[in-house]
This record gives structure tokens, sequence and C-alpha cells, in this order.
């Protein structure tokens, strides 16, 4: 059987990378898997988040979701913190992984750069409650953009060494599924960092929740070079800023790079943005429109939270007191 996890953090604006990397995929799973969309708030809490906002962003992310197409009486949408398993498997899985698996995250390490002995003990066992969300429902594919590969491995190993351990077939290996195109947008401002929630400057990404007057200006400033777009995309190599935005309108228009360069061949930035604006408009116009909807009854959004979670709760009971019995706890399954 095959089961689709997949996660993103409440711990700022949702941005067309998280759009284009993660949840547009999302939403075409739900075609052919069963699939569990998870609002990870434990992992946000692994940098400070002011708990008030933290409600609200947990909120965002529901509605972003549902706005991209995650359909919550198909799926199962909920947060992370209403499934106690997930931090109980965590607490196993921090017994299973090695120190040194974690120290080779370069994820950990490009967050907390000079930092590392402020940094919390959370963020660096982020990796380890990360498998456990996947592995507490033994799903096997998780959709993703790239910037979670390694991560996925690593849940691959702890669930290669659990049951090695206590030679068990308890847990499959996942298999990630990543995007051709969208897979790793990156910042408008800088081509060699990819777009995120957390990059102080807002111009650097355009959000889910941006007007189109925003989304124009925020093209419109986007780093560029003076040269014209190639005939194939392979000639924009050496060039991260341009390579960004004709990737960002393959994502978007749903075609290659190539076929992106085939159509504006020849032409300079300046008469691509307006093209790039009107296609980013018209993809995220009606999913902002949709979130404010959403929004605008946060008591039905908890509800929907409510109800993933006690979908997800019934997934995840069981297994997890397979793991505990077969780790040799004494409890109701043992
Ligand atoms: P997070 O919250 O950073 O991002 C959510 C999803 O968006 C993708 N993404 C991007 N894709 C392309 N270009 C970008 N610039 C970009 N930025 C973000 C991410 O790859 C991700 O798919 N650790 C995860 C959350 C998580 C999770 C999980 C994911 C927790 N448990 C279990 C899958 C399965 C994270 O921080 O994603």
């Amino acid at each position: 059987m095959s089961r689709v996890f997949s996660g993103a953090q409440p711990s700022g604006n949702m941005h067309l990378g998280n759009y284009l990397g993660a949840f547009k995929n999302w939403a075409k799973l739900q075609d052919s898997h069963e699939c569990l969309y998870c609002v990870v708030d434990m992992h946000a809490i692994t940098v400070w988040q002011n708990p008030a906002d933290l409600r609200d962003q947990t909120r965002e992310a529901a509605a972003a979701y549902m706005a991209a197409g995650v359909d919550p009486d198909r799926s199962i949408l909920f947060n992370q913190s209403q499934v106690p398993a997930h931090a109980e498997l965590a607490w196993i899985f921090n017994c299973v992984a090695r120190i040194g698996w974690l120290n080779r995250m370069t994820q950990f390490k490009d967050k907390v750069g000079k930092n590392r002995e402020k940094a919390s003990v959370g963020l660096w066992v982020y990796p380890n409650l990360m498998a456990a969300d996947i592995l507490a429902y033994r799903a096997t594919h998780v959709p993703v953009g790239e910037d979670q590969k390694q991560h996925l491995e690593l849940t691959r190993d702890i669930a290669q060494k659990f049951n090695t351990d206590f030679e068990t077939d308890m847990f499959p290996l996942v298999e990630p599924i990543i995007q051709s195109e969208g897979a790793r947008v990156m910042s408008l401002r800088d081509g060699s960092k990819k777009m995120s929630k957390s990059e102080p400057s807002d111009m650097s990404r355009i959000n889910m929740g941006d007007d189109a007057d925003t989304i124009a200006l925020k093209i419109k400033k986007a780093k560029t070079d003076a040269e014209l777009i190639p005939e194939r995309a392979d000639d924009l190599d050496g060039r991260p800023e341009a390579r960004n935005l004709i990737g960002l309108y393959a994502a978007l228009a749903d075609i290659s790079r190539d076929d992106v360069c085939a159509r504006f061949a020849g032409q300079g930035f300046g008469a691509f943005k307006p093209a790039l604006t009107e296609v980013a408009v018209d993809k995220l116009a009606p999913i902002t429109t949709e979130m404010r909807r959403l929004m605008a009854d946060k008591a039905e959004i908890d509800r929907v939270l409510a109800r993933g979670a006690e979908r997800a709760n019934a997934i995840a009971a069981p297994i997890l007191g397979e793991v505990k019995s077969a780790v040799g706890f004494i409890g109701a399954s043992s």
C-alpha cells in the first residue's frame, strides 16, 4: 500500500517556493494516494514563535493547503501537536539516530551558522521528529522541495536501523517525490539563496497572500542580468537569477524551461517580467482569495484541524503501540 505524508512549518508566510515545490503537488497526489498533510507546529517552535502568532500562522498554513487544493474530506489535514504519536515516536528515534548523522545535516548547519551553542536542542533533533511524522503512519511517499532530500535520507537511515536493531520490518523506506520544475525556487534578490520564510527581506519572496500589485512590484524589482534569454535552458548556466525567473515561469505555467526559453528567446528581462507577472497573478489570485475566505472563519479551520487530528490519531496510535512493544515497553499492546 502507498501512503503520502507531507508538511510545512507555520513559521511565517507561505510563499511561492512552498506552493511550487510542495503544495501544488500535494493536491494532485490526492487522486492516486491516501494523503496526510500536516501543519508541523512542533517543528516551528524549534526557533522562537510568539504564541498568538503561532496560532494564526497555523490556521493560515491550513488555509494555504486548502486554497492550493488539499481537500480535508479526501485527505487528512491536521496540526502535528494534536497527535501525540509524533512526539512519542520522535523520542524513540532520538535513541536510534546517531549524533554523527545529525551533525551532517546541512540545513541545521546553514541555520545556526556560527551560533551553534545558542541553538535549541530541538533544532538539532528536528530531523528525528520529521522521521517520526512520516513513519508514525508508515507513509511510503513524501512530496517535498529539493531542500528536504537529506532529511528524507535520514528518515530512511532511521527506519533501516530500527528494523535491523529490533529485527522487524516495522517501517518502510520512504521515497521522496520531487517535481522537475519548482523544486528549488530561489530568492528574488539573490539567485544563490533559496526563497525562504525566514529571509528578513519580504522583497525576496512572493507570499501566497500577496495581492497583484505587490506581486508585480516584487517581480519588477527582482534581480536579473543584462543578457538576453537564450534558446535553450542549458545556456542559462552561470546566470542564477535569470535561471530562477525562467524556472518560475515554467513551474507556474506547467511547461518546461526549454519551452519558456523557446517562447522568449532573444528578448530581455524587461519584456519577460510583465509576462511572468501575468502568469504569477493568474495562478495566485484565486488561491489568495480562497485563503482570505477561509481565514474569515477561524473556528471552522480549528474544527477541520481537530477532525483531521482524530483521523490521524486513529492510524498512528496502533502503529505506535506496535513500536513500543517492539522496543520492550510494557503497556496495553505488549
Ligand atoms: P518547510 O516548511 O521549510 O517547507 C514546506 C515545503 O515547501 C518546500 N519549499 C520549497 N520548495 C521549493 N523552493 C523553495 N524555495 C522552497 N522552500 C520550501 C519544502 O521543501 C517543503 O516541501 N522539514 C519540513 C517540514 C516537515 C516535513 C515533515 C515535510 C516536517 N515534517 C514530514 C515532509 C514530511 C520543512 O521545514 O518544510
